[in-house]
């Protein structure tokens, strides 16, 4: 680890609020992603779209970093480019303090082991014409370089027993399982391979309520016994607040709010995280009143999806209490007291929401 990653993970630690926390096992260093615009005939050209500006985070290893915010925040495009699946235009990703952005050949296959994926829809991702043996299996040959046999199929019955399924899923096709059923193949899968890191985009979104808890929990069970580590996609904060350690919040690309996942939840600093909040049922009448009324002083005239500059923060279209120099001047990123960091000038002058 050189110095300035020791020097960037001490205070991604400090911000988080943890006197002990491992080290952190993926870290994330001013990441931006860009899409070129599709060029149409006879239009102007377009300015490509800045879908991740600047984006820092770390994970703690064995922890789980929530990332929330609305529909095309950038949340799942932070996951394709730590999975190396999109380019990137700016910044760094850290693996156990080493950087992997710009790995190739062998080193980026074994990091691709390291680092798997759990998708929205297991169905897209499992070949619909292989038995589930032989789906698992070909990974365990792959990586482990066990060849097809006896001894493959009690590794792959192992695995499955691991996420709760019994061995006759071996012998079904993808579409003879239920989707709570593909999703748990999906995540033994991901094990297979003995990853370190699991990036979960929106796991269980597919899946009806009663078995959206049993991944949750069949989840949080793999990283107690395995150490895992994940970052979690979601827009459930309340499943959000039950599996992450910490979260983050982004919007319009921005990384706006992040910090222990109790300190976000009673004490949000930036008002969009507030206004998520607001928007999220919760079982105490009085709390929901509070927040539907903090709902309702949130402008909502501006269609937040129009571009604003680069120059000014990026809630500045919808926030209560923007000033001036929100409009003038992109937020820094500060210390939020009792752990974390949010870009807003409102918190830096003490101004508060509610
Ligand atoms: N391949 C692509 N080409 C062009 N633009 C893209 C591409 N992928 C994503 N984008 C744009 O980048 C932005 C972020 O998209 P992304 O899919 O990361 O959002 P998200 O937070 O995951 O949203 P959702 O919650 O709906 O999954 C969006 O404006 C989207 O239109
Ligand atoms: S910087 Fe200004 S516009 Fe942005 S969230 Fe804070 S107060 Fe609102
Ligand atoms: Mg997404």
């Amino acid at each position: 680890m050189n110095a300035s990653t020791a020097m960037w993970d001490k205070f991604a630690n400090l911000s988080y609020g943890y006197s002990m926390t491992p080290p952190p096992f993926l870290s994330v260093r001013d990441l931006r992603v860009e899409f070129a615009a599709r060029q149409l005939l006879f239009h102007r050209s377009r300015p490509p779209t800045r879908a991740v500006n600047n984006v820092s985070f770390s994970i703690p290893t064995g922890q789980t970093l929530g990332l929330v915010g609305e529909s095309g925040a950038g949340k799942s495009t932070v996951a394709r480019a730590i999975l190396r699946l999109t380019q990137i235009q700016g910044g760094q990703i850290f693996i156990d303090g080493r950087n992997v952005s710009s790995l190739s050949g062998a080193q980026l296959t074994e990091y691709r082991r390291q680092v798997q994926v759990v998708f929205q829809d297991p169905y897209s991702s499992l070949n619909p014409s292989h038995v589930i043996g032989e789906i698992v299996g070909e990974l365990i040959t792959r990586h482990r370089g066990v060849r097809p046999g006896a001894a493959r199929d009690e590794m792959v019955a192992g695995l499955l027993q691991r996420v709760g399924l019994g061995r006759f899923v071996m012998d079904r096709l993808p579409d003879e399982l239920s989707g709570g059923q593909r999703q748990r193949v999906a995540i033994a899968r991901a094990l297979a391979v003995e990853p370190r890191l699991i990036v979960c985009d929106e796991p269980t979104s597919a899946l009806d309520v009663s078995i959206q808890s049993q991944i949750i929990n069949l989840l949080a069970d793999l990283q107690a016994s395995a150490g895992l580590t994940y970052l979690f996609i979601t827009h459930n904060l309340a499943m959000a607040r039950h599996i992450s350690h910490n979260l983050a919040v982004m919007y319009l690309g921005y990384l706006v709010e992040s910090g222990p996942t109790e300190r976000v939840f009673a004490h949000p600093a930036h008002p969009y995280t507030e206004m998520l909040l607001a928007s999220s049922p919760v079982p105490d009448p009085a709390r929901q009143r509070e927040r539907a009324a903090a709902r309702s002083r949130i402008s909502r005239s501006t269609n937040p999806e129009i571009a604003i500059a680069v120059t000014s923060c990026p809630f500045a279209n919808r926030c209560p209490l923007v000033m001036d120099v929100c409009r003038k001047t992109m937020p820094a990123q500060t210390e939020v007291s009792g752990g974390g960091s949010v870009r807003c000038h409102a918190h830096a002058t003490g101004l508060t929401f509610t």
